[in-house]
């Protein structure tokens, strides 16, 4: 069996949790071994890298600290876990991946696009998703749903208008990859967001 490398996007509290897990059920039915894995962490390295980026009290952070923080993290997961794991064969499902880093460092931070793929380049070596859902959401409505769920952290303790940013970065990133980035209105029912995802992978698989 050939690897498969899916991830999920979407702005913060777009719902991408609950989606994953029902994905990794339709792989695992489809004969795959199952990778999950969420950026920033999913090694004992990234973790620790993630709770210095998402740390409240360091809000002097500079952008590109931020940047080469997320893609320190992105390198130990790909060498750690993602790489061997599509190198043998296994389905990742990855909770954001550098599209994160291009939309919120890259767009929303105004670091540029090609800066953040180049630094990333080192990261991620030849392993790009080969399907990258985006569950798209009004800024508004993800922060909604987050304060309800747990106390913020430091990214999402940004403005609206950052996360405005944000939601926008990610649809102008997806019309730039019509074939790679599928987009999903995050606000329909779950079961029907879950069938248009299923579907874009069942497409891919062919
Ligand atoms: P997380 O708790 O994983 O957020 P969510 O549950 O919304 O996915 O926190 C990750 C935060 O880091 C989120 O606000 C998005 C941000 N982020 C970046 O800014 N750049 C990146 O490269 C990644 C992976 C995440």
């Amino acid at each position: 069996m050939k690897g498969i490398f899916i991830t999920m996007e979407g702005p913060d509290g777009s719902g991408k949790t609950t989606q994953i897990k029902k994905l990794e059920e339709y792989l695992t039915e489809k004969g795959y071994d199952v990778i999950i894995t969420r950026e920033p962490g999913g090694t004992k390295i990234s973790e620790a890298i993630r709770g210095v980026i998402l740390n409240r009290d360091f809000s002097e952070m500079d952008p590109v600290t931020e940047m080469l923080l997320y893609a320190s993290a992105r390198a130990q997961l790909v060498a750690e876990v993602i790489g061997p794991a599509i190198e043998s064969g296994k389905a990742v499902i990855s909770d954001r991946f550098v599209d994160s880093s291009v939309v919120y460092q890259g767009i929303a931070r105004g670091l540029g696009i090609e800066n953040v793929y180049s630094v990333n380049s080192h990261a991620i070596r030849e392993f790009m998703p080969d399907v990258t859902f985006l569950l798209d959401l009004p800024a508004e409505e993800g922060i909604k749903r987050k304060k309800n769920q747990k106390e913020l952290d430091r990214m999402e303790l940004e403005s609206l208008e950052f996360h405005k940013n944000v939601a926008e970065g990610y649809r102008k990133l997806a019309a730039l990859d019509t074939k790679r980035i599928k987009v999903i209105d995050a606000t329909l029912p779950i079961d029907e967001i879950y069938g248009m995802i299923k579907s874009g992978v069942e497409q891919f698989l062919g």
